[in-house]
């Protein structure tokens, strides 16, 4: 029997009012169908770690798509569903999600090693899951709505801190729970269990990544590398040789362990800059690991990850690109702010935060951030009408003006806009004689 206890006190402490408002209406809806709706996983676990939560995860005993099209009718929210896996995901005004599944017994499938016993569906739904910190379910029923049911000692290894799977197969069914195991331990600050390390440790001896597409394992990476901070979890991968197994290339020295520390210092600083300015985090970190990587090997672990063409081309002749700016500022540190407008411009975000990770020079990474914070924004006062009005005729030498008087702002060699006026007059006249007076 699963331990059950109701925490309802802990959800009107720790659920907003419209969370509970929607995990209500999921009870009510699910009774009404003669259902019943568990609120499960993550959702749950975080909870309980008084963590907040946006995903929703809802599992129906019953059939999920019935329940989804009823609920989401009754929200006025939109619904996809996935018939042959029997789930849905409805999706709200505001954009917040809430997946559905179907715990049914038709859509399991058992390793065939694995004893068959007799399970509710809920409690078989649960037991396919990654570890048990994710196995808790709540019931939404109003008759039994905040009754928590744990069938695995979930409540325990949350207390425990630890992470651990819920059979000895759990890694071959799917190998992806691995890197799932490093990055809820370090998330979290728990440990990986004894059993579990050595069921990892074994799944590493035997190669069992290498069935895996790399589309699977880049998913995986790229979640670790979106993390609060990646780099725990980097060393954690590195210290259970799962890294090496991906690609020989991927050793973690020193040196590296210091440029992702100082990656971590970078993206955190411009995350608190531009708080919703998305970018791909998880590149900055992959180029600081790829540094000084030949193109070979660049290319081999691109084909191994799947990486899709644009982020390829970034891994690769983006970070060489911003490896040449690195080495041409390195040696040209009192450069005028023109030059570095032209330098950097086109660059993308990611790549300047790689070039300040991996550099020693605080004068580097303070032109770079000059350049993110000032000069990318610098525009002329003055426009093309003007010019047109101060007499100069239209044509290509608009934008040639226009750019000089740029440079000039960003050098500070124009205030006022009389002065770009000014400015726009005598490079009007004599275009040539401009460079030489300069
Ligand atoms: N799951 C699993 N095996 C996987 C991926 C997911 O068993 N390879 C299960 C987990 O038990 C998890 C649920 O599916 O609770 C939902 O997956 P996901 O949304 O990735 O997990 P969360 O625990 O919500 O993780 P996160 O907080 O990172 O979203």
């Amino acid at each position: 029997h699963p331990k059950t206890r109701d925490i309802k006190r802990m959800m009107n402490e720790r659920l907003t009012p419209p969370v509970l408002d929607i995990l209500k209406n999921a009870g009510n809806t699910a009774a009404e169908l003669e259902y019943s709706a568990y609120v499960v996983g993550g959702f749950v676990r975080d909870l309980f770690l008084s963590r907040s939560t946006e995903d929703v995860d809802i599992v129906i005993e019953g059939d999920g798509i019935a329940f989804a099209r009823e609920f989401a009718g009754r929200m006025k929210a939109r619904v996809h569903y996935y018939k042959k896996f029997g789930t849905a995901v409805i999706t709200f005004a505001d954009g917040s999600k809430i997946d559905v599944a179907s715990a049914r017994l038709e859509y399991y499938q058992f390793p065939a090693a694995l004893p068959t016993v007799e399970m509710s569906s809920i409690k078989l739904d649960l037991f396919r899951r990654d570890f048990t910190i994710n196995t808790l379910a709540v019931c939404l029923n109003p008759d039994k709505f905040g009754l928590l049911v744990d069938f695995f000692s979930a409540q325990r290894d949350i207390k425990e801190k630890t992470i651990r799977v819920l059979h000895s197969l759990s890694f071959v069914e799917d190998p992806t729970r691995i890197f799932r195991a490093v990055r809820f331990e370090q998330r979290f600050g728990f440990t990986i269990g004894k059993m579990t390390e050595g069921l990892i440790k074994n799944a590493v001896k035997m190669e069992f990544f290498r069935r895996l597409s790399g589309h699977r394992v880049f998913g995986e990476l790229r979640q670790i590398l979106e993390e609060d901070d990646p780099v725990p979890a980097i060393e954690r991968l590195a210290e259970f040789n799962l890294l090496v197994s991906l690609h020989e290339a991927l050793k973690i020295d020193k040196k590296t362990v210091a440029a992702l520390h100082a990656t971590r210092e970078v993206v955190s600083w411009y995350d608190l800059l531009f708080v919703d300015k998305p970018y791909m985090k998880w590149m900055v970190y992959l180029m600081v690991l790829m540094r000084g990587m030949a193109q070979q090997t660049t290319e081999d672990l691109c084909d191994r990850l799947e990486l899709p063409p644009r982020h390829r081309e970034m891994a690769d002749a983006g970070r060489r690109e911003a490896d040449t700016f690195l080495h041409w500022i390195q040696r040209n540190p009192g450069i005028k702010n023109s030059e570095l407008y032209q330098r950097l411009f086109g660059f993308r975000v990611e790549q300047m935060l790689y070039v300040m990770s991996v550099t020693d020079s605080d004068t580097v990474k303070k032109h770079i951030s000059r350049y993110i914070l000032t000069l990318q924004h610098v525009a002329p006062l003055i426009k093309g009408k003007d010019l047109n009005e101060i007499g100069i005729a239209p044509g290509p030498l608009y934008s040639e003006i226009l750019r000089k008087i740029l440079y000039a702002r960003l050098d500070e060699k124009v205030r006022t806009r009389e002065d770009e006026l000014e400015f726009a007059m005598r490079y009007a006249n004599d275009p040539d004689g401009w460079w030489k007076r300069r």
